[in-house]
């Protein structure tokens, strides 16, 4: 695989504790997972990968509504601004409610979005959460990338503050560090989704594109293990998201 890598997610070096003493019986354990006031019936969720819109998009985005509702776990789309930007792109997106009427749908753009955006998103998919994803290292790499990032903590705090269903600030593979998530939740985000090192590395998907190559991002991010345990020992009262790598462990 050109576009990942392998053993440096830190996850590799994470075992579960063993408890000796358990107490408690087996039939007493239940996957139910609580966020923003929304009730999952696990932990485990399809994260956003199917910005861009276009026929692929509408097949792949069907496919994991389908997955997401015989498993009855949430599923996110990818960013949506390709069909804030164009009005037929919204099937490719809204077939994922049509499937999964009853579902948990979490919306997705990105930091640049500004409120209104943010409820076209939302309504769009009659969406239960508001998925925000941080990419500056990919708009750095990638050649047409937007570089202007300022603004964007005001942004998400007037979206967390009006929006109405919980809002999740996400990483795209790159991790976050305590000082970020610090920001976050002072601007009023249900949770972070710390979005680690290890797996997809749009740095090095992007250099594929790239006459002259930024290398020096290719090895650039917080592993994911790293990420989750500064995040989540600084802020042990909020909540705080694994994603990031994680199919390395079933590779
Ligand atoms: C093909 C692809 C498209 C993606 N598109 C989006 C997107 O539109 N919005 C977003 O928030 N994240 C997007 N992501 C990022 C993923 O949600 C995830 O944060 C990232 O891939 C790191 O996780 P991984 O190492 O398990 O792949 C995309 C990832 C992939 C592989």
């Amino acid at each position: 695989m050109s576009t990942g890598q392998h053993a440096a997610t830190g996850l590799e070096d994470v075992s579960f504790v063993h408890v000796g003493l358990p107490d408690l019986a087996t039939s007493q354990i239940d996957t139910l997972t609580t966020i923003g006031g929304l009730t999952f019936g696990s932990p485990i969720f399809i994260n956003a990968m199917t910005g861009g819109g276009g026929e692929s998009t509408y097949e792949i985005n069907r496919s994991l509504s389908i997955a997401a509702k015989e498993t009855n776990i949430p599923v996110a789309v990818g960013s949506q601004m390709a069909a804030l930007k164009d009005r037929e792109e919204r099937r490719t997106y809204e077939i994922v409610r049509k499937v999964n009427p009853d579902g948990l749908v979490f919306a997705n753009l990105g930091s640049e979005a500004t409120l209104q955006q943010a409820r076209e998103a939302v309504d769009m998919l009659e969406a239960n959460m508001l998925q925000i994803h941080l990419n500056v290292i990919q708009e750095i790499v990638m050649p047409e990338g937007d570089r202007d990032f300022r603004g964007a903590i005001e942004r998400i705090a007037a979206i967390a503050e009006s929006i109405g269903v919980p809002v999740v600030v996400k990483e795209v593979g790159f991790g976050m560090s305590k000082e970020t998530a610090k920001k976050l939740f002072h601007a009023g985000v249900t949770a972070v989704d710390v979005g680690g090192f290890g797996g997809t590395n749009f740095s090095k998907i992007e250099n594929l594109r790239r006459q002259k190559a930024l290398r020096y991002f290719d090895q650039w991010g917080i592993p994911t293990a790293a990420s989750l345990a500064e995040v989540h020992t600084a802020f042990q009262n909020q909540t705080v998201l694994a994603s990031g790598a994680f199919k390395m462990l079933l590779m």
